[in-house]
């Protein structure tokens, strides 16, 4: 099917009222999926990870983000940088886990690289013509840090991630993350397309009270609110009282495409959802805190948001069947609570219909 085909069953202009959910073929066609990596994954800002992980010279980590293996080094010149991690020989990764080196040595044959990614030593190369080694470094990928908190590209970037969430840091201020420690980081497979994640995220508190009982009772869900900007949606809610765990209240940020920043007491939990296949993700959950947290305040909370997310892996895999079904093809959003729902479907249009030079056939129609 043509992306063009998919674009056409959704139509952008329709107000929350009106508007119906995207069809399920966007959840559940491989050739969607190919049609978000190349025209979203592969040119946009994408969270990677904290730069806590790079404290000293000689640290690195790698990432999969979609289908593109990254490390990331700290070098000897103190800078962080990004690199496809993968050898100019013959395509190995270079890199596995995380750790801390003078080089990143090849595992196939050898070849070694600094942490700027410049190619220092190629084992029994002899004569090779036409080759300047020098050319021949790690590929490197655009890098920003925002809040202590690293995002890639891995096409050209026109803006920064500042620039491309406005008013993100009367959320969030970069300072205050900057100030939480980086614990721990987990990660859920999820038999489930990654956009049905990003939806349960992002349906307004809707879904708590029935799937979250726990969770529903320590937060004032009459004053939840979403809060529609460009490129990002806020939820926030006051807590019942003043809970020990969720503190005055929470700020649930989610950041187009995939990532949400959820902060909350002294925490900060960051879930980044990657595709894997059209109906499997990866959801990975960041967690940081304040300094003062105490071992069990930690072990506590990493343990209720398990229990969360548990219970949020469980509807997301149902909602995939369901998508499946030739009973369900779109269903209707709650106009005061889904918004950001509807808001994310507009984006993931826009970037397509952009990205291809599609245009509605009802905007035609208008023209
Ligand atoms: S693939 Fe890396 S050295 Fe051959
Ligand atoms: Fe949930």
């Amino acid at each position: 099917m043509s992306l063009s085909s998919f674009l056409a069953q959704f139509d952008p202009a329709q107000e929350i009222e009106y508007s119906w959910t995207p069809p399920s073929s966007w959840y559940i066609e491989k050739d969607f999926l190919r049609a978000e990596i190349e025209h979203l994954f592969n040119n946009h800002w994408l969270y990677l990870g904290s730069a806590q992980e790079l404290k000293q010279p000689g640290d690195f980590v790698t990432y999969q983000v979609v289908n593109q293996p990254v490390v990331v080094t700290r070098g000897q010149d103190d800078r962080i940088r990004a690199f496809y991690n993968v050898c100019r020989h013959h395509a190995a990764c270079v890199a596995s886990g995380k750790g801390n080196t003078e080089v990143l040595t090849c595992p196939y044959h050898g070849w070694a690289y600094r942490l700027d990614g410049s190619l220092r030593k190629a084992p029994r190369l002899g004569k090779l013509e036409n080759f300047n080694a020098k050319e021949f470094g790690l590929v490197e990928i655009a890098l920003e840090i925002w809040g202590g908190l690293m995002f890639c590209h891995f096409g050209a970037p026109t803006q920064s991630v500042a620039q491309l969430y406005p008013g993100l840091g009367d959320f969030l201020q970069p300072a205050d993350l900057e100030s939480l420690n980086f614990e721990v980081r987990r990660e859920y497979t999820l038999e489930c397309n990654w956009k049905v994640f990003v939806d349960n995220y992002l349906d307004g508190g809707y879904h708590v009270e029935y799937l979250h009982p726990d969770l529903a009772a320590g937060l004032d869900l009459d004053n939840y609110e979403t809060l529609i900007r460009t490129n990002f949606s806020i939820q926030q809610c006051k807590s019942a009282e003043n809970d020990a765990r969720l503190g005055r209240g929470a700020v649930y940020a989610f950041l187009y495409p995939n990532v949400m920043f959820n902060r909350y007491g002294d925490i900060l939990d960051i879930n980044l959802v990657l595709p894997q296949g059209p109906d499997r993700c990866l959801v990975i959950f960041d967690y940081f805190f304040a300094p003062h947290c105490s071992r069990e305040f930690i072990e506590k909370s990493l343990q209720s948001s398990h229990q969360v997310q548990l219970e949020d892996v469980g509807i997301c895999e149902s909602v995939q069947r369901g998508l499946k079904s030739r009973g369900y093809d779109k269903g209707r959003y709650a106009p005061r609570i889904e918004l950001g729902e509807l808001h994310f479907a507009k984006m993931l249009y826009s970037t397509l219909a952009e990205g291809s030079g599609f245009i509605h056939p009802n905007q035609l129609s208008h023209q």
